[in-house]
């Protein structure tokens, strides 16, 4: 079965090798337009909707992210581009890790925010399924319309009062079957953490000090595998890229300006 071409923005003109931006769930690329305002404005920088999130189709594979990664492989070789350096916020950062392992001369650095390279306890496997059906029976996304509370630290449920309903309005335009799938696919996923370890190039690892989703001691462990130190972001939950982009920005600048160094 071949895997269906995504959506792929061009979110900034620059030159050079490109940062490919890969969003979280339930979300899609519009998650960075914060942190592409605080980059450099020569970095040409690109984003993907993942399957079935925003604007992209969902083929016709089973759930995976090892679909999700062959996806964003064939889209942007179809484009040009055969080498990136490439940043995923939570499940961005999962498909980031399987296209590292299924296409590694494409990923010239790796950029890991609010995100793990463990796999699923049996617990939150079984939870995202029975989230998965019930998106599937409902034919709505209400089952995930209340995330923003857990994706958002403390400090900006107090303090960044817009980005609740900014996120409730992300979440509520995405499709039932595209929630569903992308369930499933993170319940597939394996423990990638050998991916850190047997990775060549420059590793940016940066966590949000609240975040309780993929919190700081998951950033801790693949900083280890990768051999590098974690960038903890004050102030931030799971969501980084919208809660703190400029620290995210700072960071992701400094892994492009790494590769080029390289
Ligand atoms: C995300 O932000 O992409 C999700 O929280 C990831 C997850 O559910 O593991």
């Amino acid at each position: 079965m071949t895997t269906a071409p995504l959506e792929l923005f061009t979110l900034q003109e620059g030159h050079g090798v490109p940062l490919l931006l890969l969003h979280g769930f339930p979300l899609d690329h519009r998650m960075w337009s914060d942190v592409v305002a605080h980059l450099p404005s020569g970095t040409t920088v690109l984003a993907v909707d993942l399957p079935g999130a925003g604007a992209s189709p969902l083929g016709g594979e089973p759930a995976s992210l090892e679909a999700s990664a062959d996806a964003v492989a064939t889209t942007v070789r179809a484009a040009g581009v055969h080498r990136a350096v490439v940043a995923g916020l939570s499940m961005g950062g999962y498909v980031a890790l399987a296209l590292a392992e299924r296409h590694p001369e494409l990923v010239t650095g790796l950029g890991l925010v609010d995100t793990k390279s463990t796999a699923d306890t049996d617990e939150a496997r079984a939870n995202r399924l029975r989230i998965a059906a019930r998106v599937d029976s409902d034919q709505t996304v209400d089952a995930v319309l209340g995330m923003p509370g857990v994706l958002l630290g403390e400090t900006s449920k107090h303090e960044r009062g817009g980005l609740t309903a900014r996120l409730e309005e992300w979440i509520r335009v995405q499709r039932p079957g595209g929630v569903a799938w992308s369930q499933r696919a993170m319940a597939a996923r394996p423990d990638r953490t050998a991916v850190l370890t047997g990775f060549t190039g420059p590793v940016a690892v940066v966590v949000g000090e609240e975040d309780a989703l993929t919190p700081p001691a998951e950033a801790e462990h693949m900083a280890a595998a990768a051999g590098t130190v974690v960038v903890q972001v004050p102030g931030s939950g799971h969501m980084s890229a919208i809660e703190a982009p400029a620290d995210v920005a700072a960071a992701l600048a400094d892994l492009h300006d790494r590769v080029r160094a390289a």
